[in-house]
């Protein structure tokens, strides 16, 4: 049989998992797993990038978010689940590639741009050192396991960019020892939080994985909808809509029936949001949350030991090549 082709993906501990991180990474992990070999791993280096100072956030949410993972369909029988900080290659292949990595190439990256932008006003510090090489610690997480697609959301278009460039540079100059990744785009378009800005916990926008039913209406209720849409008997414009586009991501096969519902002034949006918020907790909350009670933490550490294992053999053979490669001294007397 020949051999599939090798997936890697990572998420960040910066907190619980909500709805976009379902339509923006998990659906599509779970759905990978069926043409590909997977790596899934906790990115909790990165992490402490911006969470500096908060080890409570990354200590609990390393766990509770593998557990969602699980919970959503990640199968630990199929793919490696592991932990950045427990496989020690990741920052030695960081530091190899940081010696053939331009500051220019760090300094001009889009996100790191937004970043010193965003944080700006924040208590959050991201002009040190490390933050400036988050993308070369990606690319290490990337080519460390010779990872042929990498599944991002668009945010991270220039990280995997990046990653190529610095593939490209390493194999110049040491010989063919990466393959240049390509990107696996999520082809759902971005879940928007309930104020119609990026879904975001900073912004305080989301529906969280263990939200009960109650906190999902209250919260539903909140959403923006089209502002022309004022009275009850005014039609509305679905296309314009919030609500409607969770009832196109959530439920497409119902999604004609509300719009048209909207058009015709058939239902208002109070309606519209119940309908909503019912749907989300039962058909789409319900069954993660159910799943979820079947992975407590020790389970998930159960899982998370016997991924690391597997994922160091890879990382172990690579990073010895590298070394070799560079001239690393690796024992013996010739
Ligand atoms: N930077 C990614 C994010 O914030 C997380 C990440 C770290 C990652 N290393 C990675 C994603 C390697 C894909 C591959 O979402
Ligand atoms: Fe939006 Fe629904 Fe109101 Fe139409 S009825 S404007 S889709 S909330």
């Amino acid at each position: 049989m020949a051999q599939r082709k090798r997936i890697l993906s990572g998420m960040r501990p910066t907190g619980r998992l909500h709805l976009g991180h379902v339509v923006g990474a998990l659906s599509n992990w779970t759905k990978l797993q069926d043409e590909y070999d997977c790596f899934y791993f906790v990115a909790d280096w990165h992490a402490l990038m911006s969470e500096q100072g908060r080890p409570e956030v990354i200590r609990e949410s390393t766990l509770k978010n593998v557990a969602d993972w699980l919970a959503c369909g990640v199968d630990p029988e199929r793919s490696v689940l592991f932990v950045q900080s427990h496989v020690r290659a990741h920052l030695e292949l960081y530091m190899a590639l940081s010696c053939v990595t331009p500051i220019a190439w760090l300094e001009r990256c889009p996100t790191y741009k937004e970043a010193l932008r965003e944080f700006e006003n924040s208590e959050k510090d991201v002009r040190n050192y490390a933050f400036l090489g988050y993308p070369c610690l990606q690319a290490a997480d990337i080519l460390l396991y010779r990872a042929e697609a990498v599944p991002v959301g668009d945010d991270q278009v220039p990280h995997l960019e990046l990653t190529r460039e610095i593939a490209r540079r390493y194999n110049t100059i040491f010989g063919e020892l990466f393959p240049e990744p390509q990107a696996v785009l999520t082809k759902v378009p971005r879940l928007a939080g309930l104020d119609g800005r990026k879904m975001s916990k900073s912004y305080d926008n989301c529906i969280h994985l263990t939200d009960d039913a109650k906190a999902v209406a209250k919260r539903v209720m909140t959403m923006f909808t089209d502002p022309k849409r004022v009275k009850r008997s005014d039609v509305g414009h679905p296309d314009e809509c919030n609500v409607c586009a969770y009832w196109k991501t959530f439920a497409p096969d119902r999604a004609d029936e509300v719009a048209e519902k909207c058009r015709s002034a058939a239902w208002g949006c109070t309606d519209c949001k119940k309908a909503l918020a019912a749907m989300l907790s039962d058909e789409i909350l319900a069954p993660i949350q159910k799943a979820r009670a079947k992975w407590p933490p020790a389970k998930v550490a159960e899982v998370l030991a016997v991924g690391t294992e597997r994922a160091r053999e890879f990382a172990e053979a690579t990073i010895e090549k590298v070394k070799t490669a560079v001239g690393l001294w690796r024992g013996g007397s010739s």
